[in-house]
């Protein structure tokens, strides 16, 4: 007798859940072939890119203007998933304003709110906490390390990039982003020159990392998660890897170096290489090709970048030295 009582209320749940989600997707599926009405939202705009809806929002006068188009997609119908805001300089986000909305992607271009909220520590993103999975920021000196507590919550975060942002010094990431679930984390044009020696290390899901256009001058295998496929650090200061650096990386398939200041790179950064590997990027260095090399001859095909000396070697392609004449160079010391 339970167990039959206890199947039909099963079978009744089932049955209930059944017609909701019929009913939620008319509901919803009606509406959200198009942006909201262009009254409700003025004055941002939507459209729809890449078969997202996009909420661009410019020149914002203030936070009131701004929660009242947010208010407007409070509602169950709205699917727009993109929000941008540019160009835009108070220095509150309206408190609480992003609940119930449904963005899994936030730009911020040319805003000064960023900075604002990111130092008092409060958290702008909240009711986003399970939904926002890429946050944009662009041109908005943030210029302190203390954005990292408004990220913390965001349990979805798969793909963060900060450009141009004054970001220096760079924190231990992972104490902050606990969730780990960061596969993709760009951090490129911001004037960077310390990274704490444990920045990356706890993100075991991230494959592209982007240093590229800062002042980093050293890194360490310290830094990194091995889960790494992609590694960008062109545009640095860096005159040398440390050893093993990528060592134990099983996927690596590309490293950029391009426009540092390297001339030698004396040890193996690889212990043990990985099969995955496809470049090895070191165009626009000034490399000394001499016999500190030797290390790359096991992976000479995926290597770019020119001798710049000896002068009878100049302009020539590194892999193309032969081997022989390569090991007989000595290497003049570096300070
Ligand atoms: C950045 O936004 C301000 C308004 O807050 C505007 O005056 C300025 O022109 C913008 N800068 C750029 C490069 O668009
Ligand atoms: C960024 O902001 C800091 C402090 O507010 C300031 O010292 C710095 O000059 C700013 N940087 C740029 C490029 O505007």
């Amino acid at each position: 007798m339970l167990r039959g009582s206890v199947l039909a209320l099963l079978l009744l749940s089932a049955i209930a859940n059944g017609q909701s989600v019929v009913q939620d997707h008319q509901d919803g599926n009606q509406p959200s072939d198009d942006c909201p009405n262009k009254d409700l939202i003025k004055p941002c705009s939507c459209s729809e890119e890449l078969g997202k809806k996009h909420l661009k929002c410019s020149s914002i006068g203030s936070p009131l203007e701004l929660r009242k188009v947010l208010n407007n997609l409070k509602t169950k119908q709205n699917t727009v998933a993109v929000m941008e805001l540019s160009n835009t300089n108070f220095f509150s986000f309206p408190e609480n304003a992003l609940f119930q909305t449904q963005f899994n992607e936030m730009i911020f271009n040319n805003v000064t709110i960023v900075k604002a909220h990111f130092k008092d520590g409060k958290n702008i993103f909240m009711g986003l906490e399970h939904t926002l999975k890429i946050v944009n920021i662009f041109n908005s000196n943030i210029s302190s390390g203390i954005l990292w507590n408004a990220l913390e919550p965001l349990e979805e975060l798969i793909v963060l990039e900060i450009s141009n942002a004054e970001l220096n010094p760079l924190p231990a990431l992972s104490e902050w982003l606990t969730t780990y679930q960061l596969g993709k984390l760009f951090l490129t044009s911001n004037s960077i020159s310390e990274v704490d020696e444990n920045a990356f290390s706890k993100f075991d899901k991230l494959s592209r990392l982007s240093l590229k256009d800062n002042n980093i001058k050293e890194i360490k295998a310290s830094m990194f998660p091995t889960s790494l496929t992609f590694i960008d650090l062109s545009g640095n200061l860096l005159t040398t890897l440390p050893p093993d650096v990528f060592s134990g990386m099983q996927n690596l398939q590309e490293v950029k170096l391009v426009e540092n200041n390297i001339q030698i790179i004396p040890y193996d950064v690889f212990t043990d290489y990985p099969k995955s590997l496809k470049t090895f990027d070191l165009s626009k260095n000034k490399l000394q090709c001499c016999a500190k090399w030797k290390w790359i001859m096991q992976m000479k095909d995926k290597m770019l970048g020119r001798c710049d000396t000896p002068s009878n070697l100049k302009n020539k392609n590194l892999k193309d030295v032969n081997e022989e004449t390569l090991l007989a160079i000595e290497c003049t010391k570096i300070d």
